[in-house]
């Protein structure tokens, strides 16, 4: 358990800030007790598991024997009423409105609005340069999609640095005093509240003096200020569940997409099968045509090498959840009130699940994967509720990228870093060149 309250806090963010959490943190503590073990993280007692098993066990069981569980600083930067904050009956209301533009339908009108987007980035921060910052391009781009194909909010100048501010502070010390990096987070979570309400109060004034706008429209913006009107969620809801929205979507998105270029750089039989496989569909349309849903689902070795990366390099490691009774698990008692952190490395990186768990092999995608085995997404009740819209900006983006450019990477090993989501720490400078 390590030091008084300290426990190994320490270790376990010098391990994250290393992006090595399974290495220097989970594997050596594994190793040593086995597949479930005690530690103390941030003042808190917390068991580690590990384990398709484990992921099921406890994902399935949110509300009933856990909860999910967020430090104090996130909570108060992403709002108390976002759906992260929710339980049981408030959290499938919430989640009922999020997910009705989140479900592979509601994409559908979604993805020719995907196709302008990223079109329109890349002629205006691609065309004519010689070098990018892969990471930081994909960041906007990810942002102003959330924002203006998902939500259908016009992205303005200094919105991302807003928003980039508070996330400094997500699992920051909550000390709110000027200079502290909690304090910053706090003013720019003022900023963004202050925005967005003014944003809702008028769409809310457009809904009421035009009814149906909101259906021509399809946003998600509109159906959350339709609840509003409709008394179904309250104004504070909103803004949190927007907030978070924009959290949850565009630095996971972000890194995955890079990671993805990142081992497509790496293995260059994979990435010519990428190719032809975007070659192929792009052949299939007239000039100036964008992709449609159907084209997205030709995408399959794509996705492969998608989830493969995603396997490997997870966006978001893991979570803590909180239990709410004593739990019996696997002969042990996990005590009401101890965290407990399930994580992704603990199936992805096991032997009995994947063959050669750090090799890069997207084929093992051909076959099905069990339940709970593969988890980047998360599982049960909170699962993540935007993966079709991270899937279609993951494989648009990708075929435009490969479609359109020739490129490589500037520093093929370069170092992974977390504060607090994974980033390549020099943003993953890229050399392109457009085909001809
Ligand atoms: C590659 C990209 C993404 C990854 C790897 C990812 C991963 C995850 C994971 C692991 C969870 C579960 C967390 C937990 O159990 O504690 C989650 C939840 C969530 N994600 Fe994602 N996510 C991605 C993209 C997105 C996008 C694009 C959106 C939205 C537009 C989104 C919205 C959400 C929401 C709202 C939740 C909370 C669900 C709930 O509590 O019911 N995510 N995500």
């Amino acid at each position: 358990m390590g030091l008084p309250w300290i426990g190994e806090t320490y270790e376990f963010y010098k391990a994250q800030r290393n992006n090595k959490v399974f290495e220097e943190f989970v594997e050596p503590r594994r190793t040593k007790y086995g597949n479930i073990f005690k530690t103390r993280l941030m003042g808190s007692p917390t068991v580690v598991v590990n384990g398709a098993f484990a992921n099921r066990f406890f994902l399935s069981n949110e509300f009933k024997l856990v909860v999910s569980s967020w430090p104090s600083a996130s909570v108060q930067l992403m709002g108390p009423n976002s759906i992260m904050e929710k339980q049981g009956d408030q959290h499938r209301r919430i989640r009922g409105i999020v997910s009705s533009s989140l479900t592979c339908n509601g994409l559908e009108s979604l993805v020719p609005k995907i196709c302008s987007s990223v079109e329109m980035h890349l002629k205006r921060h691609w065309q004519g340069l010689g070098t990018i910052s892969l990471f930081r391009s994909t960041k906007m781009l990810t942002f102003s999609i959330v924002f203006e194909c998902l939500l259908g909010i016009r992205v303005e100048h200094g919105m991302l640095e807003m928003f980039e501010r508070v996330l400094e502070g997500v699992f920051a010390i909550p000390v709110d005093c000027p200079g502290t990096t909690f304090w910053r987070a706090k003013r720019a979570r003022m900023e963004i509240e202050e925005m967005l309400l003014n944003i809702i109060r008028k769409k809310r004034k457009e809904i009421e003096e035009s009814p149906g706008l909101e259906e021509k429209e399809g946003v998600l913006l509109s159906g959350l200020v339709v609840g509003l009107i409709q008394g179904e969620i309250s104004e504070a809801e909103v803004v949190d569940n927007v907030v978070l929205l924009v959290f949850a979507a565009h630095d996971t998105t972000s890194f995955a997409i890079a990671m993805v270029c990142r081992m497509l750089a790496h293995h260059p039989r994979c990435y010519a099968r990428l190719l032809q496989e975007h070659m192929e569909i792009k052949s299939s349309k007239n000039v100036g045509e964008t992709l449609t849903l159907e084209d997205t689902k030709k995408m399959k070795y794509t996705w492969q090498v998608a989830r493969e990366s995603i396997r490997l390099f997870p966006p978001i490691f893991g979570s803590f959840r909180k239990a709410i009774v004593d739990i019996e698990y696997e002969g042990f008692i996990i005590p009401k009130g101890w965290k407990v952190l399930w994580t992704t490395y603990g199936s992805h990186y096991n032997e009995e699940h994947f063959t050669d768990p750090q090799t890069f092999k997207p084929s093992r995608f051909d076959e099905p994967i069990a339940p709970y085995v593969y988890v980047p997404f998360g599982g049960g009740p909170r699962i993540c509720a935007g993966y079709q819209l991270a899937k279609f900006n993951i494989l648009i983006f990708l075929h435009y990228m490969v479609t359109l450019y020739d490129w490589s990477l500037i520093h093929p090993d370069e170092p992974i870093t977390m504060d607090p989501l994974p980033f390549p720490c020099h943003g993953m400078p890229i050399k392109i060149s457009p085909k001809l």
